[in-house]
């Protein structure tokens, strides 16, 4: 091969790649905000578990953390509330969780790994608003007697206990998520993962 035909093909080479590099260079501009999310915004826009130290979380206190960019309620229930857990079962459609909302190592009557630690997905099963924490017992705009503290949603009525189990009557046909996730230690959870058998 001559020298001359060595270097043409190193010049159509070199055109194909910076034709390439153009190519690249304009479909980041089109999209340059992507440039800016922060590693963590994206790794959870990837869906990658998120880690949380719940040693703070006070007993009645909730937390809300965010995982695949949707709410997740965390909180302490105190001893009253494990046991009040059981008196208002008769108002739920699904008290025993037998639809598949949760991961089996949540199926029981806290629906979660540790019965002091709710962890739900926060979304109503209606229509996807998110319910607000009212765990004051016998609340009376939510129906007194009947109303053992939980969750309401104020987009069309829809009502949840401490455990996420849907009141009957009301639009959401279903019990709250329980998210996957496992304890790291005594007080880290990820969210994301689930516990192993
Ligand atoms: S979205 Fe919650 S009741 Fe409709």
């Amino acid at each position: 091969m001559s020298n001359d035909t060595v270097n043409v093909k190193r010049r159509r080479f070199l055109t194909a790649a910076t034709t390439l590099v153009g190519t690249v260079g304009a479909v980041g501009a089109a999209v340059p905000f992507v440039g800016s999310w922060n590693p963590s915004a994206k790794a959870k826009a990837a869906g990658a578990p998120v880690e949380i130290n719940i040693s703070k979380i006070e007993p009645g206190q909730m937390i809300t953390v965010e995982w695949r960019g949707k709410p997740v309620y965390v909180f302490r229930r105190t001893p009253e509330v494990i046991a009040q857990l059981s008196e208002g079962e008769q108002f739920l459609r699904d008290p025993g969780s037998d639809k598949p909302q949760q991961p089996e190592y949540a199926k029981n009557k806290t629906r979660s790994i540790n019965p002091e630690i709710a962890v739900l997905l926060g979304l109503c099963t209606h229509l996807g608003c998110a319910p607000s924490y009212r765990p004051e017992v016998g609340a009376q705009d939510l129906g007194g007697d009947s109303w053992f503290g939980g969750f309401f949603c104020a987009c069309h009525g829809s009502k949840f206990d401490l455990a996420g189990r849907v009141h009957q009557g009301v639009p959401a046909p279903i019990n709250l998520l329980v998210p996957p996730h496992k304890y790291l230690s005594d007080d880290i959870i990820l969210i994301g993962e689930d516990q192993e058998a």
